[in-house]
């Protein structure tokens, strides 16, 4: 007879997803490499990399500003961790390190709001906060294509007897219909991405929260992708869009652009004390690590000081210098608002096989397939950064060069030929 163990190894085998990545796997296993799971060996200097045995220029790093590597950030994280030793073990339901305190009175101050609570990560920021927000007579609307997290975050809730539903992405009109046909409700919540980071699309924030202010609804952006990049000071996509925070609740990132490590929410103070007793994950889980509050605070000077505008300007230098580098070479290529590129493939094989291509030449960069983006859309997803140096912007341009002599990349021209 099959052991337990052994009878849930096999079930989870048939799931969906497990099956498809393992026909994928066992269809090109040159590429696998590729697929996940890759191993850094080795960090730095700047953006280079060990995988493999193999040197690379990182390409695929969300620490889109370099803060990464700069010095005072890692001097940072080196006192607290002096200050406060790796971790103080316990939920901040219990006690939080002053740090903690510090790090979100700074980040308020950054962004415009009258407090932050701090998550340990934009994931259980959704799956602790947004369920948290809403009980049985209130109503969840969430964009059909916001992240992962939001929509776990929704599951949650709806687990919880919330009328959840969703709308086509970004489209007021389909939000507008979506608030007509639910049921009778108290207050409402619509969840949206302040960035798409698949697409780097931007929601329509204005006209989505005109009609969240007819209809009794508070408007929760998860601007992971937009937090330290995008915005006055890199306060991401909300303030500049709506003038204030009067009916956003807005969710940053502390790992992407700001490279170190946690969420935040940024809302009233009176909505603070309210979401560390409703929120599980903030009551239940453990906190970001103390050593990193301390670099927060650091990042937070650095991006209200002048300096932001040098880190931005270099970012911004290395984005276009690479995008109309890629759109000389007459291909396909999305993104832009955030620092990502991505090189549109098509075929899933030529799409991992691209992605060899390039790790084999020193370049790594992420081959995204189904089902991260739909099927037979596969990209090249480049992540630019303010410390990659022009030779490697112009190197990776160079190489593309060579790739699409090797696999028929798709032309901008055809596709607008084809609109
Ligand atoms: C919109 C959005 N939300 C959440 C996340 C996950 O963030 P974290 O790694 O902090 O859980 C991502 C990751 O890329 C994201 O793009």
């Amino acid at each position: 007879m099959n052991m337990p163990m052994q009878l849930l190894t096999e079930r989870m085998r048939q799931s969906g997803i497990i099956r498809f990545i393992e026909y994928f796997a066992s269809l090109f296993p040159d590429a696998r490499l590729h697929l996940k799971d890759l191993v850094v060996e080795e960090i730095g200097p700047g953006r280079r990399m060990r995988i493999a045995g193999k040197e690379v220029v990182n390409f695929g790093s969300d620490s889109f500003l370099g803060l990464d590597q700069d010095e005072r950030v890692k001097a940072a994280v080196r006192r607290g961790l002096d200050r406060w030793g790796t971790h103080n073990g316990a939920s901040r339901a219990f006690s939080s390190v002053q740090s903690n305190l510090e790090a979100e009175e700074k980040l308020a101050r950054w962004l415009g709001t009258e407090a932050t609570l701090i998550f340990p990560s934009v994931t259980l920021a959704n799956l602790g906060a947004l369920p948290g927000l809403v009980g049985k007579q209130d109503l969840l609307i969430v964009d059909e294509q916001a992240h992962n997290s939001i929509q776990e975050g929704a599951r949650i809730a709806k687990a919880n007897g919330v009328q959840v539903v969703s709308f086509s992405h970004c489209d007021p009109k389909a939000l507008l219909e979506a608030f007509d046909q639910v049921n009778k409700y108290r207050v409402a919540v619509v969840a949206i991405d302040g960035v798409y980071s698949m697409s780097g699309e931007l929601p329509p924030l204005r006209e989505l929260n005109d009609i969240c202010l007819q209809r009794k609804a508070v408007l929760y952006v998860d601007d992971a992708h937009g937090t330290g990049v995008i915005g006055k000071q890199g306060r991401g996509t909300v303030l500049d869009a709506l003038g204030d925070y009067s009916n956003t609740l807005v969710v940053g990132s502390l790992s992407k652009g700001f490279s170190c490590a946690g969420a935040f929410v940024g809302c009233t103070n009176e909505m603070k004390q309210l979401l560390k007793m409703r929120s599980n994950t903030f009551i239940f889980g453990g906190p970001v690590v103390p050593p990193y509050l301390d670099a927060i605070c650091q990042v937070c000077d650095i991006l209200m000081s002048s300096e932001f505008e040098q880190l931005l300007g270099r970012l911004h230098a290395n984005l276009t210098h690479l995008r109309t580098g890629l759109s000389q070479l007459g291909l396909v290529v999305q993104g832009g608002i955030t620092p990502i590129l991505s090189v549109l493939v098509g075929n899933e094989e030529e799409t991992l096989k691209s992605g060899s291509f390039l790790f084999d030449q020193g370049y790594y960069v992420q081959s995204v397939t189904f089902p991260a983006v739909p099927y037979h859309a596969g990209v090249l997803r480049i992540q630019v950064n303010a410390n990659h140096t022009i030779e490697q912007i112009e190197g990776l341009i160079e190489t593309i060069r060579k790739l699409s002599r090797s696999i028929a990349l798709p032309r901008a021209i055809d596709q607008a030929r084809a609109a």
